[in-house]
C-alpha cells in the first residue's frame, strides 16, 4: 500500500480516505467479532467527555461501543496494525504519537452523533482520528454518512465496508448524520502523551 498520498492529504486537507484497507480474512474476523459482541450484549452506551447527564448524552450521540481488548486475538491483530500505522505516521510526518485507543461502535437506526471535535477540552491528547467502517451492502438510502467540515466546505463520506478514514482530531469538525440502517465501525485515535505526564 502506498501511504504517501494519504499522509499528504492528511497534512494538506486535514483528512484522508483509504478504500479496501484490510485483507479479507481479518475484515471477516472483525465483522464476526462485532456480531458476537452485539449478540452477547457487550456494547455499552457511549458517553460524551465528562458530561454525565443521560439526557444530554442521548441527544448528542446514539452509538454503543466496546473497547478493543489486547487479550482477544482479532482485536489485537487490528491493534497491531494500528500500531504499525502510528509508527509510519511518526516517521513520515515527523510526529511523536505515543499510543492508540480503539473501540467498536454500533449506531442503531435513527441514531446520530452531533457536530463535534474529537479533541476534548482538558484532554487534548487525541491527535488523529481513524475510523474503519464494517458495513456490507451499504446503500445511499441508508444515509448515516460521516459529514466533515474542512475549510473547503462540508463533504459527506459514506461508511462503506473496509473504508478507512483518517483526520486531524484537533481541527476537523464532523458529525454522523442520522442513520436508517445499523452502522458499524472500529473507531479510534492516535494519541500523544506528553512525556512525564503519565502519572496524571
Ligand atoms: C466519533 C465519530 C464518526 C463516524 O466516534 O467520535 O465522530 O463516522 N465517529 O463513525
Ligand atoms: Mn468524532
Amino acid at each position: 500500500m502506498n501511504w504517501e498520498p494519504v499522509f499528504d492529504q492528511l497534512a494538506e486537507r486535514g483528512f484522508a480516505v483509504v478504500d479496501d484497507f484490510l485483507d479479507a480474512p481479518l475484515l471477516h474476523l472483525l465483522r464476526e467479532r462485532m456480531q458476537v459482541l452485539e449478540q452477547h450484549d457487550e456494547l455499552e452506551k457511549a458517553g460524551i467527555g465528562t458530561l454525565g447527564d443521560y439526557r444530554i448524552r442521548e441527544s448528542m450521540r446514539g452509538d454503543y461501543i466496546h473497547w478493543l481488548e489486547t487479550g482477544n486475538p482479532d482485536d489485537s491483530a487490528y491493534l497491531e496494525l494500528m500500531q504499525e500505522l502510528r509508527q509510519r505516521i511518526n516517521r513520515t510526518c515527523f510526529l511523536s504519537l505515543s499510543g492508540e485507543e480503539f473501540h467498536f461502535a454500533s449506531y442503531p437506526p435513527g441514531s446520530y452523533y452531533v457536530r463535534h471535535l474529537d479533541q476534548f477540552k482538558g484532554r487534548n491528547n487525541r491527535m488523529i482520528s481513524c475510523i474503519l467502517y464494517l458495513n456490507a451492502n451499504w446503500k445511499e438510502s441508508d444515509q448515516g454518512c460521516l459529514r466533515i467540515y474542512p475549510e473547503s466546505g462540508p463533504s459527506d463520506i459514506e461508511p462503506l465496508l473496509n473504508r478507512l478514514v483518517l483526520f486531524r482530531s484537533d481541527e476537523l469538525e464532523h458529525e454522523v448524520l442520522p442513520t436508517q440502517a445499523y452502522r458499524r465501525s472500529i473507531t479510534g485515535w492516535f494519541l500523544y502523551q506528553e512525556p512525564g505526564l503519565g502519572f496524571l
